[in-house]
């Protein structure tokens, strides 16, 4: 079985992050969102994947390679412009050949991976299987209803009155009938090839399209908020471990992960955290569901339950929480007798100030 794992788009809803680098590629738990996707595949025996990305995007086969360290053969497939999910299975179509197929949207996280649900998909071969997941803003997603015997019946894509709470995920399973319901779906309403409505014309001509609710925590990680949601969860299971260095005036408490070359001086670190290689921790306080990335530095800092982003700094500010710093950001107190902030904001940032 190959996988086809989407990773184009625009990201709007990421930016300021998304201008600088593509959203799959946003770290959480210290590793880009779509190293997650090829991890959780890869644990579920696929070998062979085709990622989608932007024409001209070379961010992500810098970061992916050959995908030998994931164990699997990657196969990049540009495509021009972000003209909708079902328009990468049909960019697809060369690649993925007469396979059965899961298609994995790169910006989304399921936490306790995919493994079971392709194993259920190998073993009944239903024409197509999607992950549900119930959410309390239905609006928002792909929507599909489902009879008493798991069966879908109807889909719809972000509608203004939903008729379910039960979202389609990121997580779709195909047999190569796809291909003719994708080759006789029309542009929708926002101009773009739905795979809702693909999907729907499997289910309208009486394929067997099933739906599996899955038990975990899945996530798509289409807002600066949803990021910091999964990198909370995401820490619950990394495996604590020092490499770098830690002086006998720091404390550490829970699981905290402190990379190679990382120093970490007179500060107290809560887990689960991680500390990126070769960052440095001076007089500050890392506290729990906080991910720095590489070669960042905090001088007489606090930050918690926040995701700092390679080479970023934070000097002199102890209350960061909830917050993302991008790579090579700058949080730093400056020498101004009165209560006023003096900030250069990039493109399409948000600062929240307390009244
Ligand atoms: O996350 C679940 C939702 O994903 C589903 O509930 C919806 O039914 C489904 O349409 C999709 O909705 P989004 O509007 O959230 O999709 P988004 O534009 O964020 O794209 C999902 C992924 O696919 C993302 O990694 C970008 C990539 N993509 C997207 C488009 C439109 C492409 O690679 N090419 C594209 O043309």
């Amino acid at each position: 079985m190959k996988s086809l794992v989407l990773s184009g788009g625009t990201g709007s809803r990421l930016r300021p992050l998304s201008h600088s680098m593509p959203k799959q590629l946003v770290p959480v738990a210290n590793k880009p969102v779509l190293f997650h996707a090829l991890e959780a595949l890869a644990d579920a025996g696929v070998t062979e994947t085709g990622i989608i990305v932007n024409a001209g995007n070379t961010t992500i086969p810098a970061a992916v390679g050959d995908g030998s360290r994931f164990g699997m053969a990657v196969t990049y497939l540009p495509q021009d412009s972000p003209r909708g999910l079902a328009h990468c299975v049909l960019i697809a179509r060369d690649f993925l050949a007469d396979d059965d197929f899961v298609m994995y949207l790169g910006d989304n996280i399921f936490a306790s991976g995919i493994s079971e649900e392709l194993e259920a998909f190998r073993r009944n071969r239903p024409t197509a299987q999607l992950l549900l997941s119930k959410v309390s803003n239905p609006s928002a997603y792909g929507i599909a209803e489902l009879d008493g015997r798991d069966r879908i019946t109807a889909l719809e894509e972000k509608p203004a009155r939903p008729r379910s709470d039960l979202a389609v995920t990121g997580a779709f399973c195909f047999t190569p009938e796809i291909h003719e319901a994708v080759r006789n779906t029309k542009p929708s309403w926002r101009g773009e090839l739905e795979i809702t409505d693909a999907v729907q014309w499997l289910v309208s001509h009486d394929r067997d399209v099933r739906g599996t609710v899955y038990p975990g925590f899945w996530k798509d990680t289409g807002t600066l908020h949803d990021l910091l949601d999964c990198n909370r969860v995401l820490l619950e299971a990394v495996e604590p471990g020092v490499q770098g260095t830690v002086d006998t005036l720091s404390r550490v408490y829970g699981p905290v992960v402190v990379e190679a070359g990382a120093r970490i001086e007179r500060s107290v670190l809560v887990g689960p955290t991680v500390i990126g290689a070769g960052s440095i921790v001076e007089d500050s306080y890392v506290g729990a569901f906080s991910s720095l990335g590489r070669g960042c530095r905090l001088q007489d800092a606090g930050v918690e339950s926040s995701i700092i982003l390679d080479h970023a700094a934070v000097h002199g500010v102890r209350t960061l929480h909830d917050s993302i710093v991008g790579k090579g950001g700058e949080v730093r107190l400056c020498a101004d007798s009165l209560p006023r902030h003096r900030l250069m904001v990039g493109d399409d940032c948000r600062i929240e100030i307390p009244a």
